[in-house]
């Protein structure tokens, strides 16, 4: 197996004159290729800043992060996003969708940011909804969606890209528990069947009990790191077509 993300000593604080915030203090980590990793903790340990800087969406103060060997201190802003465009998908708790673009508009939007053609994003934006079931809610607003398909939407949106890594901040931390569970198979089965590597931070231990393996952070420090036997989890059920 080969490693997809690599950390080492990664630290992140925050403030000045003497007020010094150490929120991530020297994180070592690897993560493999094809892993879905839950990553847990009480809230202000860190989580969501150790997934944005592994995902390069913020900087560290201190350490080093590499995505596939390549090494995101060395890029500068253009080449962090470029990176970003090109290798990972988000999704976040609140969907984070554009709310005047139609969802095809929402999920072309990283094909067009990164150079394709309007019309060729949007074809490639069509598939991207079907294969997430909701194919016949192309042409709504998020506002026309109930909150599971709008997370579907910003699924498609992530996977849109074929990243290499998706990364999710409690991406189940707004719907209901059946909708979460749908989002969770949905983003199990995307990995799966694409050997794509899927990193969750997550309350609810429903959702990393599909994990391959759950990091707990605590106070900026991770203090257990399991792998689960595969055994141990329910298998992924299929993901029922959408629901009109
Ligand atoms: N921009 C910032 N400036 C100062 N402090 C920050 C900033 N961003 C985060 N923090 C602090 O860093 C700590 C960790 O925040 P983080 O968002 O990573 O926690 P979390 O584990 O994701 O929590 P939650 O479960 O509540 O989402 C918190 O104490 C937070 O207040
Ligand atoms: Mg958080």
């Amino acid at each position: 197996m080969s490693s997809i993300v690599r950390v080492e000593a990664l630290s992140k604080h925050y403030g000045s004159n003497g007020v010094r915030l150490e929120v991530l203090k020297g994180i070592d980590l690897n993560i493999e290729e094809g892993e879905f990793v839950a990553v847990m903790g009480p809230s202000g340990s860190g989580k969501s800043t150790l997934l944005h800087l592994i995902g390069g969406l913020d900087r560290p103060s201190g350490g080093r992060v590499w995505i596939k060997d390549r090494a995101l201190n060395d890029l500068d802003d253009k080449g962090l996003s470029q990176l970003r465009r090109q290798q990972i998908g988000f999704v976040f708790q609140f969907f984070n969708l554009l709310a005047v673009l139609s969802a095809r508009e929402n999920v072309a939007m990283p094909l067009i940011l990164d150079g394709v053609k309007r019309a060729a994003a949007l074809q490639r934006a069509e598939g991207a909804l079907e294969a997430v079931g909701l194919a016949d809610r192309k042409d709504h607003r998020p506002a026309e969606l109930s909150g599971g398909q709008q997370q579907r939407v910003a699924i498609a949106r992530a996977l849109v890209i074929k990243p290499a890594l998706i990364m999710g901040d409690e991406p189940t931390g707004a719907l209901d528990t059946r909708t979460g569970d749908e989002v969770v198979n949905l983003l199990r089965q995307s990995i799966s069947q694409e050997r794509r590597t899927l990193v969750v931070v997550t309350h609810d231990a429903r959702v990393a009990a599909h994990a391959d393996r759950i990091i707990y952070l605590k106070d900026g420090e991770i203090v257990d790191d399991n792998r689960l036997n595969s055994g141990e989890r329910p298998l992924a059920a299929p993901v029922s077509g959408e629901a009109s």
